[in-house]
């Protein structure tokens, strides 16, 4: 496949090199995305995946790489950097699909990748581009999942990694990733809104390569979560893929990956993108919103964004116009939810022994209102996309179990599953007593 940047802005339209080191149009300043031309053989495509499933070659073994006849990098196979990404499961939730309200829900848990969240399937794509352009230093602005992933990409490349991070702000196991991994890690005082504005100008002045999600090979890698999915379901289309927005990434790269397997025949319809933004940090909720009633097209940033979620702790989101395209071409939706929904939609995903980040569990807190809204049918063929993993958070979780789980504005949340750990004496019969109190109980 040819390859070019090309500006997003329909208006404008220019295009770019692939080779040059630009995040957002030079001659209008929109967003840029990767244009791929060339003939596509969907059937001959799809037995070269499937034949691949079972090849040792490690660009084969990876779940992004398997798919590389729809990625920007032909004759790169050298430069490529390959974790295992992707390969994530579809797992299917009967709890969860009750809790929603629907007859069925599969998740595809982005929460299994080696860094432990869906950021891997862009990463290496972006570090090879990196490597394409001969940078030596890579940077990000994160809420945790990018830098870990960065970071690990980076090392894994023999690139040196720099994160920047909202001091006080990501969860601590995110943090302790990027550190492990070894990047250079700057704890600033500022929001991530703010931050990336900061960063962006720094990457300008130092020649160093940005590798946020405004970066359009990341979108590149992760629109094989979609391809995956496909492949998984023998290439049946869902009615409905419902995921959290934060920067709105993943929203982009679903859509076009959606709309590039149409154009190339590989599906013949496109399913309905739902995105679920937590309430305090809900900006592209508004927008969809404002947008159907006809009113304005342009997002209103929220300026101190609040959430438990960390991970989509984000009020000026960069690739809206993008996802608000993908959103209305899929004639889908976006939804917003509460710190409680987000924190017993989090406590059912667990009780379905599958477990999620904070972030993952608006999706099925998003698709209960959805549902009950009337916008999802109950017997919709759903899929959840779950962000990133159970381990990532595991504060959240403790305060959660214990019943000391504070929202934003310090009211306590309610632990309607609790599980708190429970201390005992170190003697036979006490516990024994306990027990046999759980066994009566159980077998009434
Ligand atoms: N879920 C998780 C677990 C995330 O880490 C993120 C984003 C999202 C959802 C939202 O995805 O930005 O593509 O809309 N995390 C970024 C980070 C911002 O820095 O790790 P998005």
């Amino acid at each position: 496949m040819l390859a070019e940047l090309v500006c997003f802005e329909q208006k404008c339209g220019a295009r770019f090199d692939i080779q040059e080191a630009i995040y957002n149009c030079p001659k209008c300043q929109s967003l840029l995305e990767v244009r791929l031309s060339g003939s596509a053989d969907a059937a001959e495509w799809k037995k070269l995946w499937r034949e691949r499933r079972t090849c040792n070659r490690p660009l084969d073994q990876s779940g992004v790489w398997r798919y590389r006849e729809l990625l920007p990098f032909d004759g790169q196979e050298d430069r490529i950097v390959s974790l295992r990404e992707g390969n994530t499961p579809l797992l299917d939730a009967r709890h969860a699909a009750e809790y929603g309200g629907l007859d069925r829900l599969t998740f595809k848990h982005q929460g299994f990748n080696p860094t432990g969240s869906f950021k891997d399937n862009g990463m290496t794509c972006g570090v090879a581009q990196a490597l394409r352009l001969k940078r030596q230093r890579v940077a990000c602005v994160s809420t945790g999942n990018t830098s870990a992933s960065m970071a690990a990409y980076a090392s894994a490349a023999g690139l040196a990694g720099i994160i920047f991070l909202p001091h006080g702000n990501i969860a601590f196991g995110k943090l302790a990733q990027a550190l492990e991994y070894g990047a250079r890690t700057f704890q600033v005082e500022a929001n991530f809104d703010q931050i990336l504005a900061l960063v962006r100008e720094l990457a300008e002045r130092l020649g160093i390569y940005l590798l946020n999600s405004i970066n359009p090979f990341r979108i590149e890698g992760q629109k094989t979560i979609m391809l995956e999915l496909m492949e998984q379901r023998d290439w049946r289309v869902p009615d409905w893929v419902v995921l959290p927005g934060g920067n709105l990434g993943n929203t982009s790269a679903f859509g076009k990956a959606f709309r590039e397997m149409k154009e190339m025949g590989l599906i013949d319809r496109l399913p309905r993108l739902a995105v679920i933004q937590a309430e305090g940090a809900a900006p592209f909720y508004e927008l969809v919103r404002s947008a159907r009633n006809g009113a304005g097209q342009a997002l209103n940033a929220v300026a101190h964004p609040e959430t438990l979620a960390t991970a989509i702790k984000i009020g000026d989101p960069v690739s809206w116009p993008k996802a608000l395209y993908e959103v209305t071409v899929s004639e889908g939706t976006a939804e917003k939810v509460s710190e409680q929904e987000i924190a017993d939609a989090k406590a059912v995903i667990g009780r379905c022994g599958i477990g999620c980040e904070p972030a993952s569990a608006a999706t099925l807190a998003g698709i209960r209102k959805l549902v009950v809204s009337g916008a999802i049918g109950g017997k919709d063929d759903v899929v959840g996309i779950l962000t990133g993993n159970v381990l990532k958070d595991q504060d959240y979780i403790y305060q959660y179990h214990t019943g000391r789980l504070k929202a934003p504005d310090g009211t306590y949340l309610a632990s309607r599953w609790q599980n708190s750990p429970v201390l005992v004496p170190y003697k036979i019969e006490a516990i024994e007593g306990l027990l046999q109190v759980n066994t009566a109980e159980t077998s009434k």
